[in-house]
């Protein structure tokens, strides 16, 4: 069966785009697929960063993500940090990397890549690839902005299973359904974020009730009363209706349909509702986890994650005729049946 691998980037609080395009499929998902959950904590430092608050939306990332459902009996969620052969991989895997393809990472120019940047920034994809391929990962569930750092990921496990024998499960990107992009209240151009610079049109999920509402009571709409679901004439409206789409899994022009006649304000209310509905749950479980709780899912997925990825080391370690692994003896030719990825 496939698994599959979710990353959380603990740069900002969680906000209610990170819950539809990517908590709630981890949620729904890992009862029937074997599933990875993880705190890129290192992701983090490859901008610049203050210790505190770091430690802190860690821990928060990991509570948000239990509060919301993830099981730890089901998925295996843990701290990257926390396991060192992230890092022992990272290495391994910029040995199969060019300067050239890692500087080709539009993410590297858009945050601005440029000599005073940290070299982490420049080497973060190569970090995703290692996190992606210790896992034998098979489906890589993201958003179109890193879908470019999947490809690598699949250039670096072909190129190094063609020189040094089958190591690495060839991973794929797997896309959200399109209705699972959600943008920013207040500017409906661009996607909501964790990191935007204005929050007035961000939900973060730890937002308490009255703040949501007011910030949904606020959105930006579209000239006009009626509502009508038309991302590219108004984007703002269908934006909401894209929300309550998700979060009542139903079709946002089925949404507009009923709610034609209501205006715009009829439909900002019943979308506060949802949001609240959906969050208040999530925000009281959170707020009853204690950190021993926490850090004891953490260690124990830490530790099974570990096991896993210890393999992977060893087994790439030895294809790379480094000590610790065993290589086959001299004059064998590598054999993809027997140096593959164990069943
Ligand atoms: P990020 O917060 O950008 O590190 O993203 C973490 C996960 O949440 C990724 O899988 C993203 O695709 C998803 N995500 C973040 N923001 C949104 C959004 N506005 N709409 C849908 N998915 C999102
Ligand atoms: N780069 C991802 C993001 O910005 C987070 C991430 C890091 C990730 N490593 C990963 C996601 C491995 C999936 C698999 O959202």
């Amino acid at each position: 069966m496939s698994r599959r691998i979710s990353g959380f980037k603990p740069t900002g609080p969680l906000q209610l785009g990170n819950y539809v395009g990517a908590i709630r499929p981890v949620v729904r998902g890992q009862h029937e697929q074997p599933t990875v959950v993880f705190i890129a904590d290192l992701h983090a430092l490859t901008v610049p960063h203050d210790p505190v608050l770091l430690q802190a939306r860690s821990r928060e990332v990991a509570g948000l993500l239990l509060a919301a459902g993830v099981d730890p009996d089901h998925a295996l969620l843990y701290r990257q940090s926390d396991v060192a052969a992230h890092l022992e991989l990272h290495y391994l895997l910029e040995c199969v990397t060019s300067y050239g393809e890692a500087h080709r990472m539009i993410q590297f120019k858009e945050k601005g890549g440029g000599g005073g940047s940290r070299l982490s920034l420049l080497t973060y994809p190569v970090l995703m690839a290692a996190d992606i391929l210790l896992h034998d990962i098979d489906e890589v569930p993201v958003g179109r902005d890193q879908r470019q750092h999947v490809e690598l990921t699949r250039d670096l496990a072909v190129r190094f299973n063609e020189r040094y024998g089958a190591t690495f499960t060839v991973p794929e990107a797997v896309h959200p359904e399109v209705a699972a992009r959600i943008a920013d209240l207040a500017d409906p151009a661009r996607k909501m974020g964790k990191t935007n610079a204005s929050t007035a049109g961000v939900l973060f999920l730890l937002d308490k009730p009255d703040v949501l509402r007011r910030k949904i009571m606020r959105a930006v709409t579209d000239a006009g009363t009626e509502v009508v679901y038309d991302p590219d004439g108004k984007p703002g409206v269908a934006n909401l209706l894209d929300i309550l789409g998700a979060l009542t899994d139903r079709d946002p022009r089925e949404i507009a349909a009923e709610h034609e006649k209501n205006g715009y304000g009829g439909l900002k209310a019943r979308l506060a509702d949802a949001v609240i509905a959906t969050l208040e749950p999530i925000q009281r479980r959170y707020h009853e986890l204690t950190d021993e709780e926490i850090e004891a899912v953490l260690a124990k997925g830490a530790e099974r994650a570990a096991e896993r990825a210890g393999r992977t080391v060893r087994r790439t370690k030895a294809a790379l005729g480094l000590t610790g692994g065993r290589r086959a003896p001299a004059g064998s030719p590598a054999t993809p049946a027997t140096a593959g990825r164990p069943s």
